[in-house]
C-alpha cells in the first residue's frame, strides 16, 4: 500500500480528499508569508485539500500562493479541492453571491470546490467579532436557498453547512431542493460525535472533521497524551497526532488537520498506508468524551452561562 491520499465520495458526485490542510490562524494579524509557506509546503508533500474561510483572514495570501504554484506546475487547479465558508454576517440572501464572488476574487479562482455556512448564526451585516451583542435571528431556509444559486451557477461545485446539529441539519435537509454534501464539524477521539455522524451518514452528508488533533494550542484537553492513544502509539510505531487522524479516516470521516511546521505537515500526510487494528480501534472509545470548543466565546452575558450553548448545539453528543 502506498502512502497516497485517499477519497470520499460526496452526494454530488465528486471525490473529496480525505486530508485537508487547515488555515485558521490563532492570530487576527496573520504575519505575512507565513501561509504561504505552509500551503506550498503542504502541496509539494501531496497535500490536495486546503480548508479556507472568508473569517481567517488569510484567503488574499492564499491566493496569490495558489497562482504560483498553478503557474510553475506544481499543481493543477483541478486536482486541488478547495473550500471556504460563508461568514455569519453574510446570511442576508442578497448578500450570499457577493460574499462568495468575494472569496473567489481573494483565492483567486473561478470556482470554489465546496462552499460552507460557516455558522448556523447570523450576525448584523458589517459586524466586527463573534459577540453576542451582533447576533440576530437566522433564516436559513432562506440563506440556503441563496446557496443553491451559487450551487446552479458552478461558481459553488458543492454547497453544505458547518456547525449545525442533527436538529438543525434535519430541519435544512426538510426544506432543501439541493441538499447539503457536507457538515463540518469538531471530531477527534475525544469527540467523537457518533450520533451525529450515524444522521449524517443516513442523509447522504459528509462529515469532515475540524480540529482533528484538538487544537492544542488553544482548546483546553490533550487526548494525544491520553494512555489509550500512547498505547497505540507504542504498538504501532506511529505518532500521537497520526493515531489521531487515521483513527479518523477508519471511522469515514474526512480530517483537516492544522500545522504550520514543516514536519507536522509531513507527518499528519503518513496515515495512508497503514491501518490501527480494530481491537486497538475500539479501545479509543474508552476516551471520556467532551466537546472542546465551548462556543464559551459566545455565552450570553445577560442570560447566563451556557443558554447559547443549548441553542447552539441542541443537546448533541
Ligand atoms: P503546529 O502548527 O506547531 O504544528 P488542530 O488541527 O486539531 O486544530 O490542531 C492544530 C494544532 O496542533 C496546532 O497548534 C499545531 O501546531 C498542532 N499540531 C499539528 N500537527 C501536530 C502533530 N503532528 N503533533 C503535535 N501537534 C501538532
Amino acid at each position: 500500500m502506498s502512502n497516497e491520499i485517499r477519497f470520499f465520495e460526496l452526494n454530488t458526485g465528486a471525490k473529496i480528499p480525505s486530508l485537508g490542510l487547515g488555515t485558521w490562524q490563532e492570530t487576527s494579524q496573520p504575519e505575512p508569508g507565513v501561509i504561504a509557506h505552509v500551503i506550498t509546503h503542504a502541496i509539494k508533500v501531496g497535500y490536495r485539500h486546503i480548508d479556507c474561510a472568508q473569517l481567517y483572514g488569510n484567503q488574499k495570501e492564499i491566493g496569490s500562493t495558489l497562482k504560483k504554484l498553478f503557474e510553475e506546475g506544481v499543481v493543477k487547479r483541478e486536482d486541488l479541492w478547495i473550500t471556504s465558508k460563508l461568514w455569519c454576517t453574510d446570511h442576508a440572501p442578497e448578500d450570499v453571491p457577493k460574499a462568495l464572488d468575494s472569496t473567489l476574487r481573494e483565492l483567486q479562482l473561478d470556482y470554489i470546490d465546496l462552499y460552507l455556512i460557516h455558522w448556523p448564526i447570523r450576525m448584523k451585516k458589517g459586524s466586527v467579532g463573534f459577540k453576542v451583542e451582533n447576533i440576530v435571528p437566522a433564516d436559513i431556509p432562506n440563506t440556503w436557498k441563496a446557496m443553491e444559486a451559487l450551487y446552479d451557477s458552478g461558481k459553488a461545485k458543492a454547497i453544505g453547512v458547518s456547525n449545525f446539529s442533527s436538529k438543525k441539519l434535519g430541519e435544512l435537509l426538510e426544506v432543501a431542493r439541493v441538499p447539503p454534501a457536507v457538515n463540518q464539524l469538531e471530531c477527534h477521539p475525544a469527540w467523537q460525535q457518533h450520533k451525529l455522524k450515524a444522521f449524517c451518514k443516513s442523509k447522504g452528508v459528509h462529515f469532515s472533521g475540524y480540529s482533528p488533533l484538538g487544537s492544542p494550542s488553544w482548546l483546553e484537553g490533550d487526548f494525544l497524551k491520553h494512555p489509550v492513544i500512547n498505547m497505540i502509539v507504542k504498538k504501532l510505531g506511529k505518532t500521537p497526532a497520526q493515531v489521531a487522524l487515521r483513527w479518523g479516516l477508519q471511522m469515514g470521516h474526512s480530517v483537516l488537520p492544522k500545522s504550520f511546521n514543516e514536519g507536522r505537515i509531513k507527518e499528519n500526510f503518513d496515515i495512508f498506508d497503514w491501518s490501527i487494528p480494530e481491537d486497538l480501534l475500539a479501545k479509543l472509545s474508552e476516551i471520556k468524551q467532551e466537546r472542546l470548543l465551548k462556543a464559551s466565546f459566545l455565552v450570553h452575558e445577560t442570560k447566563g452561562s451556557n443558554i447559547f450553548e443549548e441553542e447552539l448545539w441542541d443537546g448533541d453528543e
